[in-house]
């Protein structure tokens, strides 16, 4: 059977200041480069961050890749997400689990895409800069292989 073109996709995190914004700006960017019609957009599972921006690192380290996250706004993910976007992918299995929780059905892990099913871990309560690279690779190996599929 051929396969159904995805047009949306929505990553999800905790706060929407660190992973999922990494996330959203490098989707847009592989999809801007490879000329598709995808809209992307990405949303937190909480409620503390809202209207904020990226924090600084998820900021300094998409933009060490040449992406620019600075004018996100972080905002709530909502039921009508799951009906508005064609996928939903949640970046650890707390996200998971809280999506599911709200009846979200067309959800996925991101750490499926490669990663065996691993959390991508929250680098809010690192210390310092370190470990942003870690999480960025990783989302980065994940997001690729999730557009080839
Ligand atoms: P994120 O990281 O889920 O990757 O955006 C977090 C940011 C803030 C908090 C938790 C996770 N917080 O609890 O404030």
């Amino acid at each position: 059977m051929a396969k159904v073109p995805m047009k949306s996709i929505l990553f999800v995190c905790l706060g929407n200041i660190c992973r999922s914004p990494i996330a959203e700006g490098i989707a847009r960017d592989l999809i801007e480069q490879s000329g598709h019609t995808i809209s992307v957009d990405s949303a937190g599972t909480g409620s503390s961050h809202i209207g904020e921006p990226p924090c600084k690192h998820s900021v300094t380290v998409a933009r060490n890749h040449n992406i620019d996250i600075s004018q996100f706004r972080a905002r709530q993910v909502k039921k009508s997400d799951f009906k508005a976007f064609d996928l939903i992918v949640a970046l650890d299995q707390n996200n998971y689990c809280d999506l599911k929780a709200l009846g979200c059905q067309n959800l996925v892990k991101l750490g499926d895409y490669g990663y065996n099913g691993v959390d991508v871990p929250d680098p809010y309560f690192f210390d310092g800069f370190e470990g942003f690279e870690h999480v960025y690779t990783m989302i980065e190996s994940c997001v690729k292989e999730l557009l080839k599929r």
